[in-house]
């Protein structure tokens, strides 16, 4: 049994076929699977689906690629998605320097006001950081954390970087690059992070652990994502298992 704390099953990738998808994860012991939102009309889907499935969980947010999409507008439109039902978290937020079709203004500022609105709403944030380490780490520093947490989602900093989001009180959360075969790094700072921090997801329809690269990720494989988890951290499986199972429970309140 697992937990896939972070998938899109919102995305048009499983359009035709999301009924057979979410089967097959329970199916294959997949006991809750979190919906992420990237941007508005995706976080309206994430919200149907959960209203759909009993083991669906939402999460509302405008991702950093659409920082530009972000205004007095969204934020009132995402402000209403928050106080619906079965809605646990705001993500996925945050920085992403690799694509800029948002420039660095637009996504902080779209950044800072979501996670006013997490505090608001006294909700955990899903954060996305990719190569702006930095500057996520600034922003979360400068106070900015609700008393809710949050979670960095599939991280790929350094050891350093985890430690100091650690003591922001932040939970880790890792991803099929875990399993990929030249991640040694990755799977080295992943063995020091203590188990109740730990998460574990999917981030489908991308990210596809080893050995099914290439083809269509779906949230069933989180299995292999916890079992190398296990493996690094020279634990039983079952106890990567259970301790993720309770920190995504005990993070999200679900
Ligand atoms: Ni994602």
């Amino acid at each position: 049994m697992w937990i896939d704390s972070h998938s899109h099953l919102n995305d048009q990738a499983y359009q035709d076929d999301y009924p057979a998808v979410i089967k097959a994860a329970v199916d294959n012991g997949i006991t809750a699977m979190l919906v992420v939102g990237y941007d508005l009309d995706s976080s309206r889907r994430a919200i149907a689906l959960a209203k759909e499935y009993p083991m669906i969980w939402a999460t509302v947010g405008v991702h950093p690629q659409d920082a530009k999409s972000w205004n007095t507008d969204a934020a009132a439109e995402l402000t209403g998605l928050l106080a619906e039902p079965k809605v646990v978290a705001v993500g996925e937020i945050g920085l992403d320097y690799h694509y800029l079709d948002s420039s660095r203004d637009e996504q902080l500022k779209a950044f800072l006001e979501q996670i006013q609105l997490a505090k608001e709403y006294n909700k955990p944030i899903i954060i996305h950081d990719r190569e702006a380490h930095q500057d996520t780490y600034t922003v979360l520093n400068e106070g900015k954390l609700g008393p809710a947490g949050g979670v960095m989602h599939c991280f790929s900093g350094s050891r350093e970087l985890a430690s100091g989001f650690l003591k922001l009180g932040l939970h880790i959360s890792f991803a099929g690059p875990l399993t990929f075969t030249n991640a040694e790094k990755l799977r080295s700072v992943a063995a020091e992070i203590p188990l109740n921090r730990l998460l574990v997801e999917t981030d489908c329809p991308y990210l596809t652990p080893h050995p099914f690269r290439g083809r269509r990720n779906e949230p069933l494989r989180v299995a292999l994502v916890g079992e190398k988890l296990a493996e690094v951290k020279q634990l039983p499986v079952d106890r990567v298992m259970e301790a993720t199972i309770a920190n995504t429970k005990a993070l999200f309140r679900i």
